[in-house]
């Protein structure tokens, strides 16, 4: 990845790595994005995850060409950017760390060290001259961790953004970035959303050309502005996908033939529709659709007096992110006592502006004519 003349990528892809942060599956791989200013004084941003420090430090060596890094800055202190920091700095001994107070706590219970005699400690607003470039720190307090710091370079007008605007998948992939985009975003920041609205307020402020994050592609052009509307929609839980989604777990697919029932009807009645068999999808997936759809449908079945486990899960995952403003409606299952529906709404009880559906769906065991008809009566409502 080329970014200028003098702002070059270090960064290493990992294909090896099924689950990022021990849960989200990367099917296209991972980046782990780190980058250099070359100026009167060298600037190296970021280290990469512990699996790949020879390959960075390689990188390193090899785009400063024989000169020695002057500055270290560290955004972000999760491990899959700062695992390679004492190595760097047993490597460079006369490199500066730059970061903030929160992060040097951080080094020092991760490595034992705090580099207090070569540290540079910054915070909001504060400079650092590199020659023609100029970097301004910004903090970003829970973006996803207290200690994140996004650096603006002015020359170049470029942010460095730590976590935030990334992606899953390896740089290079052929992948819709904007899907996996969104399923990073809620996976790992959605529930930081007033914190991601302060920053974006922040960066307001900034000429942005170019946004280099730690994770995914660089971002240059309409996509700059591609993904700052995307983040204010997604940080202010605003739907930004029209239409249904339907997330639906189904023992012997009773539950699974309602839901297809509905996904007709609301198909007639031109309604956008997405349906998850939670099951068997990356609950992921379905947890960022639903933070992003209008309209939300839960279908599960009454199991052991609760709900089925692969809903809870993905209820629990939607309750963490703050699921709010949305229209809900829900089809409930059970043989003999159904009472997934009451148990889903409990779950839902303190969710902002959560709108629930005037019909609702009880099957007892199979479809049957009444349970057909309640279907129908909410795709109209759905559809309205
Ligand atoms: Fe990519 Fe929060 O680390």
């Amino acid at each position: 990845m080329t970014i200028s003349d003098d702002i070059l990528y270090i960064g290493v892809n990992d294909y090896k790595t099924d689950l990022f942060e021990g849960q989200y599956p990367v099917p296209d791989g991972m980046a782990y994005n780190s980058y250099v200013i070359i100026d009167d004084k060298t600037a190296v941003f970021d280290t990469v995850d512990e699996k790949f420090g020879d390959e960075w430090l390689l990188n390193v060596e090899k785009v400063l060409n024989g000169r020695e890094p002057d500055y270290l800055i560290v955004s972000h202190m999760e491990p899959d950017h700062s695992a390679n920091i004492l190595r760097f700095a047993e490597k460079y001994k006369n490199a500066v760390i730059v970061s903030n107070a929160k992060s040097f706590v951080m080094m020092k219970n991760f490595f034992g060290k705090d580099f207090a005699d070569r540290r540079k400690e910054v915070t909001d607003g504060d400079t650092l001259k590199l020659g023609k470039h100029e970097l301004t720190f910004v903090t970003a307090p829970m973006v996803h961790w207290p200690e994140v710091i996004m650096t603006y370079e002015s020359t170049e007008k470029v942010l460095f953004s730590a976590d935030a605007f990334g992606e899953f998948g390896a740089n290079g992939g052929d992948f819709d970035g904007t899907d996996e985009a969104r399923r990073y975003y809620f996976g790992i920041v959605g529930k930081y959303g007033a914190q991601v609205l302060a920053v974006l307020k922040k960066a307001s402020a900034l000429n942005i050309k170019t946004v280099c994050p730690l994770h995914g592609e660089v971002l240059t052009g309409e996509n700059v502005s591609l993904f700052i509307d995307l983040y204010k929609k997604w940080a202010s839980y605003t739907p930004d996908r029209e239409g249904v989604i339907i997330a639906y777990t189904s023992v012997y697919g009773h539950t699974e033939k309602a839901v297809k029932l509905l996904k007709k009807e609301l198909e007639e009645r031109g309604c956008p529709v997405c349906v998850f068999d939670l099951a068997r999808s990356d609950m992921f997936k379905a947890i960022s659709e639903a933070l992003s759809y209008e309209k939300v449908v839960f279908a599960t079945t009454t199991y052991n007096g609760d709900i089925f486990p692969f809903m809870k899960t993905f209820m629990d995952g939607l309750v963490e992110r703050n699921f709010q403003n949305k229209k809900v409606a829900f089809i409930e299952n059970g043989c003999w006592a159904p009472v997934a529906t009451r148990i889903m709404k409990t779950k839902l009880e303190k969710c902002k502006n959560v709108v629930y559906a005037e019909n609702g769906v009880t099957i007892l065991s199979a479809l049957n004519e009444n349970s057909e008809n309640a279907v129908k009566s909410l795709a109209d409502e759905l559809c309205k």
